[in-house]
């Protein structure tokens, strides 16, 4: 409860943009929710004006709710996409429309349930949970009546859905919990209600003769794991970041990350360490881990393009910069390795919160050591053009990422005896270099973070100082 309340308390700078279009699609399926749960109060006869204003209250209420779930959702995942929304409301609409038509034939478990599985997979405990809010209070048919028993029995169902949905972190864990919950529910029924009987169904004919609370409970198994089934096929369409699929990106057998290590193996080693400094810091702000340690793993992939022009791979050879002597083209050189990195992105059909952290871990920095030796040449040359296209980091764990990679060859090119304090010296330096160059105003990171971040990277050092590799010098730190 309490990670979900500092999730909750985010604040968020930059919601994401929606097109006219998109905002046309999601408010007219909004209506379309809105009339199907409320059009059957306009059905009796004689039409009496109390009708009319009941209708219009649901009406009303059903179209406010829409929104704040659009809303909780945007809260929840400020990158969230317009497909993302439609996927959440077509979802309501769906199971009003089938509250409608078969409500008084199945379980009302099997019809918000996998759903709820399938938002918090996709967009997080609170969105589920603001999803079965919606789905449990609001039935289009006044005429279906709900045992409070069960109405009791769905809500503590979905919501435990909701809240370990978004924390599964494998398919197996899935599985185990389409069998678990329907168990769990079927034993419920069982106390609350009493078995066989089931005072929402009429005519049940589903698996039983006479339906009872384990075809129901059956049912909501068989559909939570097609659902599963589909889940993947969820994150193709509507770009979903599930946990399952963020941890088959990080797995380092995966061939992007395969080349990285066969053919840049210093951008790879420096990847690592990245990963464990990005880690810790995003664990003691409260961050998402498995988001930050995927997209730690891919940020240097645009480095495949050109190796050993990186000062990381170069294994004390000479430096091919050196003998091009062009600070200009130089600079355009590291600036591909964002370009190549978001082709390669595209290529391997990355989630776009993945991607994201390629241009974003470098922001607009400057590259100041190019930047130095135009200056020493006289050429006269706009400083912009010595920067990194950006965008600057617009989530924490890009920032933090952007401050891991910014600290990593520092604290690598470290003195051996240095002390806890010159470390943390060293590291307050470049967070403060990254945080005055206004790299940090889109990240949200607070300073209390910025602070918890400092110390995460000084227990890393402390944790790689003994077995450290030294790596070439300093001065050429820009290369990162
Ligand atoms: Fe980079
Ligand atoms: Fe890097």
């Amino acid at each position: 409860m309490l990670y979900l309340w500092r999730r909750s308390q985010v604040p968020v700078k930059q919601l994401i943009k929606i097109s006219r279009i998109d905002n046309l699609i999601i408010f007219l399926v909004c209506i379309l929710i809105s009339i199907i749960s409320s059009y059957k109060y306009l059905l009796v006869s004689p039409l009496q004006i109390t009708d009319i204003f009941s209708w219009l209250l649901t009406f009303t209420e059903i179209l406010i709710s829409s929104g704040i779930l659009i809303l909780v959702s945007k809260k929840e995942n400020p990158t969230i996409s317009s497909r993302q929304i439609i996927l959440i409301i077509t979802l309501l609409l769906a199971v009003q429309a089938t509250k409608l038509a078969i409500a008084s034939n199945i379980s009302p478990l099997s019809m918000i349930i996998p759903p709820a599985l399938v938002i918090s997979q996709g967009m997080g405990s609170i969105t589920a949970l603001a999803f079965v809010s919606i789905a449990s209070f609001s039935w289009p048919d006044p005429a279906v009546f709900i045992n409070n028993n069960l109405f009791f029995i769905l809500l503590v169902c979905a919501s435990v859905v909701s809240l370990l949905g978004a924390r599964i972190r494998s398919r197996a864990q899935l599985l185990q919990l389409s069998i678990f919950v329907p168990i769990g529910s079927f034993l419920s029924q069982w106390i609350l209600i009493g078995k066989g009987s089931n005072p929402l169904i009429n005519n049940q004919e589903f698996v039983l003769a006479n339906g009872d609370i384990f075809s129901d409970s059956l049912l909501l198994a068989i559909v939570m794991l097609f659902t599963i089934l589909f889940i993947p096929i969820f994150e193709s369409i509507f770009g979903l970041l599930t946990k399952a699929r963020l941890l088959e990106l990080a797995d380092k057998e995966k061939p992007l990350i395969r080349r990285l290590s066969l053919e840049a193996p210093g951008t790879f080693e420096h990847t690592l360490l990245i990963c464990g400094l990005a880690e810790e810091a995003t664990r003691m702000i409260g961050g998402d881990i498995d988001l930050i340690k995927t997209g730690a793993l891919y940020h240097d992939v645009g480095k495949l393009h050109a190796p050993n022009w990186f000062i990381e791979n170069q294994d004390g050879s000479k430096n091919p910069h050196d003998e091009l002597d062009d600070p200009i083209k130089s600079a355009e050189v590291l600036q591909a390795h964002v370009d190549e990195g978001l082709k390669f992105a595209r290529k391997n059909r990355l989630p776009k919160m993945i991607a994201n952290f390629i241009p974003e871990h470098q922001g607009t920095l400057k590259m100041g050591y190019f930047f130095q030796k135009a200056k020493e040449k006289n050429l006269d040359i706009d400083e912009n053009y010595f920067r990194y296209k950006g965008p600057i980091p617009q989530s924490k764990e890009t920032a933090i990422l952007m401050l891991a990679d910014g600290c990593e060859a520092a604290l690598r090119a470290m003195n051996i005896n240095a002390s806890d304090k010159e470390a943390l010296e060293t590291i307050s330096n470049i967070i403060y270099s990254r945080q005055k160059d206004g790299q940090l105003d889109d990240s949200n990171l607070s300073k209390g973070e910025i602070f918890l971040i400092k110390r995460a990277f000084l227990n890393v050092w402390k944790r790689i100082r003994h077995r450290r590799i030294q790596y070439p010098t300093s001065k050429n730190n820009t290369f990162s």
